[in-house]
């Protein structure tokens, strides 16, 4: 079986890679992964917080297929296609009320960055110049572009790159004192400032920090009354990872602007979207001289096999009643996660829905978090750590039995660890 010496992977370090002993997949079936040597892992993950409904489901494969023998290409510069056109409609329809149009791209980081662009380009398209800058959370990620980078705040990951980016305002504080903190920043800056950019309810990357009941709704107060566009960055926590379709609806919030990616297509394929509404594309209506188009656009954007996995997607949330089924799991979880709090070396557990982060204590050099992903892969389960922190999260479609599991095997190789 093939194994390769030439990919640089992403967020690793190389140096370690090897030693890490290397994992290739080969196949997978529902939940679980095969590798070349036809070992079988829990994918506890949702490789990469994408997969929703498992692998090889029988319908959004079947969709693909149908729609390779249609087209697999054709692009939206210019044109539209079927699939594009359906799952525009569709997204409007489930989506939170006022948001009426669809910007495709393929992946988170382009999501926010053309809401990024967008917010921007609107306030200068309108005649309001002076409004041009970004105001984000502390500890947010919102993806790996540069613009994304912007308005991104953990150090380990953007530190690196503060001379190159965009000037920005972080928040500096978390919860409510964020929120007394953004309305002072509003009151005395708001006419200079174009947007703010949050993770609703959860910042994922961060370790899965959860902000308190009605931060959110407080945040899209403000940026009403500052005239303030928000932007919410639902790459993560959109498609049922908080238990509904959108985490912004647990807060009853419209923003101006939502970022989708990841689960949009069930985790089969690249595709995102940024969702926004009638006011601000009107922004973007001027005669073709002035120069005022959107000038933004990815050679996939709209691609019609991700377009077409993504209806599969939403189908089978309907026909499955993913979300229902949910519910009764997410309670589950919330009662076995609280055994963690027995083993010395939990810090803190913190759950969103089907988002978890077991916080371990130690250092960042000791690298805690990767060496517990390690010990679980001998119960079958692939898991991946954000520094100390250790992720749970399945597909939605996992049963309770296997979350019992996937619970039992994470408990065992951290108290591995400990000894
Ligand atoms: C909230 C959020 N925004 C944006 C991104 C970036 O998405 P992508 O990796 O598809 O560029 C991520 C990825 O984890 C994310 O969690």
């Amino acid at each position: 079986m093939p194994k390769s010496q030439y990919i640089w992977h992403p967020f690793t370090q190389m140096k370690l890679w090897l030693k890490d002993g290397p994992l290739t997949i080969d196949s997978a079936d529902g939940i679980y992964l095969k590798d070349i040597d036809g070992n079988i892992y829990m994918d506890g993950v949702s490789s990469l917080w994408v997969n929703v409904h498992g692998h090889r489901h029988a319908h959004i494969d079947a969709a693909i297929k149908k729609q390779i023998d249609k087209v697999s290409h054709s692009t939206l510069l210019g044109l539209s296609n079927t699939p594009a056109n359906e799952l525009a409609n569709r997204l409007v329809r489930i989506a939170p009320t006022g948001l009426k149009k669809v910007f495709y791209s393929d992946n988170g980081s382009t999501a926010v960055e053309i809401a990024i662009k967008m917010a921007y380009q609107y306030w200068q398209n309108t005649g309001h110049k002076k409004k041009t800058q970004l105001v984000h959370l502390s500890n947010s990620y919102h993806g790996d572009t540069l613009g994304s980078v912007s308005v991104g705040g953990i150090d380990l990951f953007h530190k690196v790159y503060r001379k190159l980016i965009l000037k920005t305002i972080a928040l500096k504080s978390h919860g409510w004192q964020a929120v007394d903190e953004l309305e002072k920043l509003f009151e005395k800056k708001g006419d200079g400032i174009a947007a703010l950019v949050v993770e609703p309810l959860i910042q994922g990357a961060a370790g899965m920090l959860v902000w308190p009941e009605g931060t959110f709704r407080k945040m899209r107060e403000l940026t009403k009354k500052y005239n303030v566009f928000l932007i919410a960055d639902e790459v993560a926590t959109g498609f049922g990872r908080t238990g509904k379709m959108f985490a912004c609806q647990h807060e009853g919030v419209s923003p101006d602007f939502l970022c989708l990616a990841k689960g949009i297509t069930g985790g089969y394929l690249p595709l995102a979207a940024t969702l926004t509404t009638q006011k601000v594309f009107d922004g973007f209506l001027f005669d073709h001289k002035e120069q005022k188009t959107f000038f933004h656009g990815h050679t996939y954007t709209g691609n019609p096999l991700a377009c077409a996995a993504a209806l599969a997607n939403l189908e089978v949330f309907q026909k499955e009643r993913t979300l229902v089924k949910l519910g009764p799991k997410i309670k589950f979880l919330a009662k076995k996660l609280k055994m963690f709090y027995n083993l010395p070396s939990v810090a803190e557990v913190r759950q969103k829905g089907f988002m978890v982060g077991i916080d371990l204590k130690g250092r960042f050099e000791d690298r805690v978090g990767a060496k517990v992903c390690q010990a679980v892969r001998k119960y079958g389960v692939i898991l991946r750590p954000l520094g100390n922190v250790i992720v749970l999260m399945p597909p939605l479609s996992i049963t309770i039995e296997e979350l019992d599991y996937l619970l039992m095997a994470t408990y065992r190789a951290i108290e591995e660890y400990e000894k």
